[in-house]
């Protein structure tokens, strides 16, 4: 069994589609064994909570240097014993040690096809407003491994997701989660978990 962290920042939608994709068989030979938040308010928290996962909040506002944040974020997740660590709308930079410790190991969900709207400032409705701004027809999320660089690591997985005439920024994270976030990230696991090829069926 796949033990995976997911760390979270927010609303915690994209682990709600992971905790209902293991309770409906999407995503077999995985458990969300814990769940860390850099935010003390994230309703991603209470989520963990009504799952009976255990969550745990390490804020950079408990620290007086990143460093000291930085180390405390890699010796929480260190104790949580993860194979898998997942970035499920987390806002903070991966510290350099956690991903050389864990390389391979950690995946992140963008709301957008990397390379398009990517990198640093890029996150949340940041994406939407840009690909908007562009006047992009086609949008969609992409979920790749975590390398050094921001949203730079090699790609797992990508989904389209078709931008409407009247779509507001809002409207558009919305449908970008609905068709593309919430299918690809708990599929992403499942792959990993199981050890198959890109959209090969389970055996
Ligand atoms: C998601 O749209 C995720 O793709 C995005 O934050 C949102 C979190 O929502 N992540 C990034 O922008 C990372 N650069 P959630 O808390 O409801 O899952």
């Amino acid at each position: 069994m796949l033990r995976v962290t997911v760390l979270v920042s927010g609303g915690g939608t994209n682990l709600q589609a992971i905790l209902d994709a293991m309770d409906s068989g999407k995503i077999r030979n995985a458990q969300v064994t814990s769940v860390i938040s850099n935010n003390a308010g994230a309703y991603a928290i209470e989520r963990a909570k009504s799952h009976q996962i255990p969550a745990f909040v390490v804020s950079p506002k408990a620290y007086e240097t990143r460093e000291a944040f930085n180390d405390a974020l890699l010796e929480t997740v260190r104790a949580c014993r993860p194979d898998l660590i997942v970035l499920a709308g987390f806002l903070v930079k991966i510290p350099e040690a956690m991903i050389a410790e864990f390389r391979n190991r950690i995946i992140n969900i963008h709301p957008s096809l990397i390379p398009s709207f990517c990198g640093v400032g890029y996150y949340g409705l940041k994406v939407h407003e840009a690909a908007l701004a562009r006047g992009v027809k086609i949008t969609g999320a992409t979920v790749h491994f975590v390398d050094e660089g921001t949203d730079t690591g090699p790609i797992l997985l990508q989904k389209a997701v078709e931008v409407r005439e009247d779509d507001t920024p809002e409207t558009l994270q919305r449908r970008v989660m609905e068709e593309a976030e919430w299918v690809l990230l708990p599929q992403a696991i499942d792959v990993i978990a199981n050890q198959r090829r890109n959209g090969e069926d389970a055996k």
